[in-house]
């Protein structure tokens, strides 16, 4: 039986934060226990063997829950009631989505999605540049496997239009943005029409992780399918690996759940567990960490050794200033700064004490990484060079600590950038 109830669930519209925090989880079915308990069983008993045969034919897609169907569970790798919970109260924050999936990790979630709806003789229409890991499953799964791949300069628009009108048998079209790690924006509801204009309604998909679920709605702007590195803000933590896929259309999460089964990649209990009680907070962390962000990068912008940041707030490119307009409420937690070598680039991660030299990012402690030697060191050269992956470029994705210690911190790590790697100094540069 699932343990959650969906009882009066569109009797009145509630706001996300309440929502969040009310639905998707009965306590009478976890014997009176406030928040959710931790279930942990491998397998379910059934009540009888005509539920077992049910429950199989629903899983297995020969029959469809019927309105109000109680269906019982089978077995943790299909489905199990932290997975239900978990999938129920995060839709909410997700506007536009009706239905969710969980993943044990980002990249699980991801590759669902592609070897659900991609086929041998299909083409990926994608942005450039991509996590690394995502560039990794194109070249090194998909294109062996008889998907031809095609990429697009993230942001540019006509290329992306002329790109999906072209492509035969488009299966989907696969954007990030903001892009990691440049920051540069891709016009989503822009793509949503024109690949709406085909007649085979190729899957529009975008890789929220950077500013979803708070600050950029893609389901809203024509999106089919958003997906999530969980590992990243919506856990919030770094102490957790985990993936989400949302769409409108129930069928498209029902399909990958039975791609998910015989992956065996679904979240396990405890993590899903660990994964829902973070959900209230995200959006409170979120909206910290970007003002945290804001105010570093608007005043790191005028340091001389920081040739450019990027960063929503510090555009000046017409385009994606109107592109982040129309898509985004604020800029995030993430920018890049260009140091202009990989000698100072390193020489900095060296010298800065508070925040820490590792990949990942979304967490309540600050972290920085190079990642043109790291997350995206399996981009090849033309590709990093088209995306402006330089050596002199780091990463940063801000926390919640007091920003003030961290500018601080980050421009005692400038000022330590030695001459010799072409950085201006301090003191005889002009400020910008
Ligand atoms: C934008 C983006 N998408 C997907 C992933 C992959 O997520 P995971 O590490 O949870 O598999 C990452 C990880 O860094 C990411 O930054």
């Amino acid at each position: 039986m699932p343990h959650h109830s969906k009882e009066g669930k569109d009797a009145h519209p509630l706001h996300p934060p309440t929502e969040v925090l009310t639905r998707g989880f009965d306590p009478r079915l976890s014997v009176g226990s406030a928040r959710p308990a931790v279930f942990r069983s491998s397998t379910y008993v059934f009540s009888s063997p005509e539920a077992a045969e049910r429950a199989f034919d629903i899983a297995s897609g020969r029959a469809r829950r019927e309105e109000g169907e109680s269906v019982e569970l089978i077995y943790s790798r299909f489905n199990h009631p932290n997975a239900e919970i978990l999938e129920e109260q995060v839709v909410p924050l997700e506007p536009g989505a009706a239905s969710a999936a969980v993943f044990n990790s980002g990249m699980a979630a991801i590759m669902t999605a592609f070897l659900t709806f991609l086929r041998p003789g299909n083409t990926i229409v994608y942005t450039l540049p991509l996590y690394g890991g995502t560039v990794h499953l194109i070249h090194d799964l998909l294109q062996p496997w008889g998907i031809q791949a095609i990429g697009v300069p993230a942001g540019d628009g006509p290329a992306l239009d002329g790109a999906i009108r072209a492509a035969s048998n488009l299966g989907i079209v696969f954007i990030e943005t903001p892009a990691n790690p440049t920051m540069v924006m891709t016009d989503i509801r822009r793509a949503a029409e024109t690949a709406a204009r085909r007649p085979d309604h190729p899957l529009v998909m975008v890789d929220n992780t950077f500013l979803g679920p708070t600050f950029q709605h893609p389901l809203e702007l024509g999106a089919d399918m958003v997906l999530y590195s969980a590992t990243k803000f919506l856990s919030g933590f770094s102490d957790m690996l985990g993936g989400l896929a949302l769409a409108r259309n129930p069928d498209l999460i029902a399909q990958m759940r039975g791609r998910s089964t015989m992956f065996g990649n679904i979240l396990q209990p405890d993590e899903c567990w660990l994964l829902d009680g973070r959900l209230p907070t995200v959006s409170l962390r979120m909206n910290r960490q970007s003002k945290n962000a804001q105010r570093i990068a608007e005043r790191l912008a005028r340091h001389p050794r920081v040739r450019r940041i990027h960063y929503p707030s510090l555009f000046d490119d017409a385009e994606q200033i109107r592109i982040r307009d129309a898509q985004c409420d604020f800029p995030g937690a993430v920018f890049s700064m260009e140091l202009g070598s990989r000698e100072a680039a390193f020489a900095f991660l060296r010298a800065v004490r508070l925040a820490r030299n590792a990949v990942s990012l979304g967490g309540v402690e600050t972290l920085i990484c190079h990642p043109k030697t790291t997350t995206h060191s399996g981009l090849s050269a033309e590709e990093s060079e088209a995306a402006g992956i330089t050596e002199g470029l780091v990463r940063v994705s801000v926390g919640i600590e007091d920003w003030r210690d961290l500018l601080a911190d980050f421009e005692q790590a400038l000022n330590a950038i030695p001459a010799s790697s072409g950085a201006p100094e301090p003191a005889a540069a002009q400020p910008r």
